[in-house]
């Protein structure tokens, strides 16, 4: 264990642990859409959890920062949420809220994050890009890619259980959208095991079991 300085206050963390992880550990929250505890190489693709490190000219991503013996680390300047604000507000720009009919609204991350950062969860300085884009259906699970917020967390949660990953992520840029690999597949052959792991990782819920349809209330 080593001693690091987050906002004033002295923390034990594991050398070589997450940095991000270590905050959160220590009820220290930082906003964060994109990493999971057992990512090694976090995707780094929210930009959320920036902080500032002394030593550092720039803020860094947390979650890609391994715990140093005497750090020293800001979470909450006004520069740093001032960033942390535009790129939320770009990510919600982009994704279609419906949280009457969305399974996430009792534990939802953007709202936490709105209240975090102090801005309304519907975007006033970038227009919602209102992306029209049809539902997927897989056989096991409905993929909404107008809700999704390209997070890649199911990626990562399907390629740690299945040797061959059954998700991806195709096309670039606002054309991007996650797509199962078996979409329209015979349900008896698919290589997905159902284990809904990208259900579970989902901040969203953009992934739906279709078992569960019912409860989207559509
Ligand atoms: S994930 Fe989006 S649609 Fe669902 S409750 Fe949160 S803001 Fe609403
Ligand atoms: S479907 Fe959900 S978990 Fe997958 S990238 Fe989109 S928001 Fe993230
Ligand atoms: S959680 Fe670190 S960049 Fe998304």
């Amino acid at each position: 264990m080593v001693s690091i300085t987050v906002d004033g206050k002295t923390i034990e963390a594991e050398e070589g642990s997450s940095l991000l992880q270590a905050c959160l550990d220590h009820g220290i929250y930082i906003p964060n859409l994109c990493f999971l505890k057992e990512m090694d190489k976090p995707t780094g693709s929210c930009r959320l959890c920036i902080v500032e490190l002394e030593g550092e000219e720039k803020p860094v991503a947390s979650c890609g920062v391994k715990v140093k013996e005497g750090m020293v680390v800001r979470t909450d300047t006004p520069h740093l949420r001032q960033l942390q604000r535009v790129d939320f507000q770009l990510i919600m720009s982009a994704h279609h809220m419906e949280c009457k009919n969305c399974l996430s609204r009792k534990k939802c991350e953007l709202q936490k994050i709105a209240k975090t950062l102090e801005v309304r969860l519907k975007p006033t300085k970038f227009e919602e890009l209102g992306r029209d884009l049809a539902v997927l259906k897989h056989p096991c699970f409905d993929l909404l890619p107008a809700r999704c917020i390209l997070c890649r967390k199911c990626l990562f949660v399907c390629g740690q259980n299945n040797e061959k990953p059954l998700l991806r992520l195709v096309r670039n840029g606002y054309e991007s959208v996650i797509e199962a690999t078996c979409e329209g597949e015979d349900p008896d052959k698919l290589p997905c095991r159902y284990c809904l792991a990208c259900v579970e990782a989902c901040p969203v819920s953009a992934i739906v079991p279709v078992a569960r349809e019912l409860d989207r209330g559509v």
